[in-house]
């Protein structure tokens, strides 16, 4: 009985070995482990076996099976890994496909490129709060307790001396209290208004600020500076016109003009608000304006984009449609 059981277990295990895929392997299991499979049979005839050889020959056989199903089990191992390793189902004239790529939405573009012009010019770009004080958005920019921009109508108030900043201003604030003349800022950032939204008005947009206080800083400074940023922006010989206007905190006060040309013809487009830094918002920061003087201007930047690109809708920019983000 001992010899048998050895015999077919050494047989099994040999034939175990030699299957070369599962399908066989499976038929080897059936043959000698299924439920009439060869060394079932023999467990079975235990029960014809005299008393005393009933024991060792029942362990005997329950070793032969472990022995070929662990045999099994490892060969099955090995071919599944080898299935496994050709089952890429590869087609090489099959079309790739095209990841999604992102791209800068067209506004932070533009920031960026004239951010990278006045960083041309030695200005360092920083950036402030879009929760800003009221003191600092009105009061130190030398703004008056009733002028109008500080309305309700006007200005997102998140409490009563906490607004939404309506302009990127405050932050001149921020630099001169921090930084001591001389200095040359640029800063991009979102600014928010109460506006009733239409195709040229949203009530969150973007300005860049520029701030340089120096030693003797003048007016034609800062039309050198506006005349080299738009050559470098815009291109040679554009027309451009400073028009007197008022700001609180700079005096004197201009507005710039580019002349625009498009297939409906020329116009003015009004590209930056601008002046010499008012001595009262020098007082406010600690700065002698007796011995500083600096110019400030401060740009939208969605017009910007718009006449660029030809885009008749500023509300698109905050639409996140990718159908109009994906053409830039
Ligand atoms: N803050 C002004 C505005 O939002 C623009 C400006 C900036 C004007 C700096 C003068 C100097 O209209």
């Amino acid at each position: 009985m001992r010899e048998q059981i050895q015999r077919m277990c050494a047989e099994a295990r040999g034939r175990v070995q030699a299957a070369t895929d599962l399908a066989t392997l499976d038929e080897i299991r059936i043959e000698y482990l299924g439920r009439k499979g060869r060394l079932t049979g023999l467990l079975r005839g235990l029960g014809a076996m005299p008393a005393d050889e009933r024991p060792a020959a029942g362990q005997a056989l329950n070793e032969a099976k472990l022995e070929v199903q662990s045999a099994i089990e490892a060969r099955r191992a090995q071919l599944q890994a080898a299935v496994d390793a050709t089952a890429v189902d590869l087609d090489p004239t099959f079309p790739g496909r095209r990841d999604l790529r992102g791209s800068l939405h067209p506004v932070l573009e533009v920031v960026d490129e004239i951010c990278d012009i006045f960083h041309g010019l030695g200005y360092t770009r920083v950036e402030g709060p879009d929760v800003e004080l009221d003191a600092l958005n009105f009061t130190a920019l030398n703004f008056p307790d009733d002028h109008p921009s500080r309305d309700l109508q006007d200005t997102f108030y998140v409490s009563d001396d906490v607004v939404l900043r309506t302009q990127t201003s405050p932050v001149q604030i921020r630099t001169m209290r921090q930084t001591k003349p001389p200095l040359a800022v640029v800063v991009p950032g979102r600014v928010y208004r109460q506006e009733q939204p239409d195709a040229s008005h949203a009530a969150e947009f973007h300005q860049i600020e520029g701030l340089v206080v120096d030693r003797s800083v003048s007016l034609s400074d800062l039309r050198a500076t506006v005349e080299h940023f738009v050559r470098e922006f815009f291109g040679e010989d554009r027309k451009l016109r400073f028009r007197p206007h008022f700001f609180p905190f700079t005096e004197p006060s201009v507005e710039v003009d580019l002349w625009w040309e498009s297939d409906r013809g020329g116009r003015w487009l009004e590209i930056m608000g601008a002046g010499m830094v008012h001595p009262n918002v020098l007082r406010n920061c600690e700065v002698d304006p007796e011995d500083w003087t600096g110019f400030a201007f401060g740009m939208g930047v969605e017009r910007i984009v718009m006449v660029r690109h030809g885009i008749s809708d500023i509300r698109m920019f905050l639409d996140n449609d990718l159908r109009f983000l994906s053409q830039f």
